[in-house]
């Protein structure tokens, strides 16, 4: 329900986030400084009602748009069973790029028939699980990938369907370090090395090619490269299944204005359509634009300084965040019991980590921050979590599923012992 009195929330938060009378940013129906006294900081929020919305954005686009097609959680973006476990109640599919992400799918309740196992260098352990757990597809990267296959699937006495990934020589405007597409690629088969690749893996006996797999890059606030993608595969030849990834963009900011979910489904669809001959099987594999702005991280914080500019220590950082210091990526924030305030002082917002580079956000407006004040950075959804990491020995937070007013505890936070608990010596 909203307020009368509520205030417009930047589009980087949760769908159904508010701003109370007090001036408290609310997550889900509950109050993010209480959630940050119950829980602790950092903390990982996640608005199980905006990710349910997005994934039925997806299904359901797709499925109006393109009956005969899938929509698969990329779950490198938020490998967390609470997370597997909503996407696959909303009817999705499953995208594992590792046996640890296919441990995990399997445990949130994916069918396994219906999960798609990735990877540019699978090992033969991987993939031997991969078909022991009966998963539908394996996505093809390299001829060693090919060979590795056909022993694991000789051995066990299967015939394994799968999907061919092509390098198709499109890049996206992204940061290069998140760019796949282009002809120079680790991943897939480029557009010269197909046509042999296809004619070496449709003889074998041991697997059964279905089709062809592309994903260009992440972070795509653009809808031509996608397209431009569905015309590189077109040239391949025909085939009955197209996985044409993921990389649909997020607002991190509030003037960012990415492509809507049914948008960015209707013109890959429509260029489907238009390139690839009708009958075809179509899916899509999306992971930050189903689970970033989902997610909002809670700081408290510990210290501020003024050393020519404003610091603002908070006790997390590039543990729980590694995208400013990997991508340079830009994220907002505000004081989460201060979200009326307006006019703030331009501030650095650091994290704990002894290094000087570990700095969440630069240049971000802070409304008077003093220790213990609650910090929020929206969209922290996709890729946050996946990369957490203990630097420092800092133990990473917890992940909290908040809806109708509710708060659960989806993911502990880790303790001491956990760092301790695979040392033997
Ligand atoms: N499919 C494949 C084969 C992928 O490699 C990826 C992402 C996706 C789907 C999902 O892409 P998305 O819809 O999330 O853009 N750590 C980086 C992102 C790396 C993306 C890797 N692959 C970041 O934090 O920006």
């Amino acid at each position: 329900m909203t307020d009368a009195r509520d205030q417009p929330l930047s589009h980087a938060y949760p769908i159904g986030s508010r701003v109370d009378a007090r001036g408290h940013l609310q997550i889900g129906g509950c109050d993010a400084v209480e959630l940050a006294a119950q829980f602790g900081t950092p903390a990982f929020i996640v608005a199980e009602d905006d990710l349910r919305e997005r994934a039925r954005a997806y299904v359901r686009g797709l499925t109006a748009l393109h009956p005969d097609g899938d929509v698969l959680f990329a779950s490198k973006a938020f490998p967390c069973t609470a997370v597997y476990r909503v996407l696959a109640q909303e009817g999705m599919a499953c995208d594992v790029a590792s046996g640890g992400e296919l441990a995990l799918a399997l445990r949130g309740g994916f069918d396994p028939a219906r999960i798609y196992m990735h990877g540019n260098a699978k090992s033969e352990a991987e993939l031997r699980f991969a078909l022991e757990a009966g998963v539908g597809h394996v996505v093809l990267d390299s001829l060693h990938d090919v060979e590795r296959l056909e022993r694991v699937a000789a051995r066990l006495g299967v015939a394994q369907e799968v999907l061919v990934r092509i390098t198709p020589d499109v890049s996206g405007d992204t940061h290069a370090a998140i760019s796949t597409g282009q002809a120079d690629s680790k991943f897939g088969f480029g557009l010269a090395q197909a046509p042999a690749a296809l004619e070496r893996i449709a003889g074998s006996p041991h697997l059964r090619m279905v089709g062809l797999h592309c994903h260009i890059g992440s972070q795509l606030l653009e809808l031509e490269p996608f397209r431009r993608a569905v015309s590189a595969l077109a040239q391949l030849g025909e085939f009955d299944v197209y996985n044409l990834g993921g990389g649909l963009g997020v607002a991190y900011l509030e003037a960012q204005e990415p492509p809507s979910i049914p948008d960015y489904l209707a013109a890959v669809v429509a260029a489907a359509h238009a390139e690839l001959g009708p009958g075809k099987r179509i899916l899509f594999e999306p992971g930050r634009s189903l689970v970033a702005n989902s997610t909002v991280t809670l700081y408290t914080v510990q210290t501020v300084k003024r050393n020519v500019s404003t610091w603002v220590a908070v006790d997390g950082g590039m543990s729980d965040n590694l995208r400013p210091m990997l991508y340079g990526s830009r994220y907002q924030a505000a004081i989460a019991s201060r979200m009326h305030a307006t006019g703030g002082e331009l501030c650095q917002l650091a994290g704990k980590h002894c290094e000087s580079g570990d700095v969440i956000i630069r240049d971000v407006e802070l409304h008077e921050p003093a220790p213990g004040d609650i910090v929020v950075t929206p969209a922290t959804g996709a890729y946050g979590y996946a990369m957490a990491n203990n630097y420092n020995g800092v133990p990473r937070p917890p992940v909290v599923f908040v809806s109708g007013g509710n708060a659960r505890l989806a993911v502990r936070r880790e303790t001491y012992e956990d760092l301790m608990s695979r040392d033997v010596d």
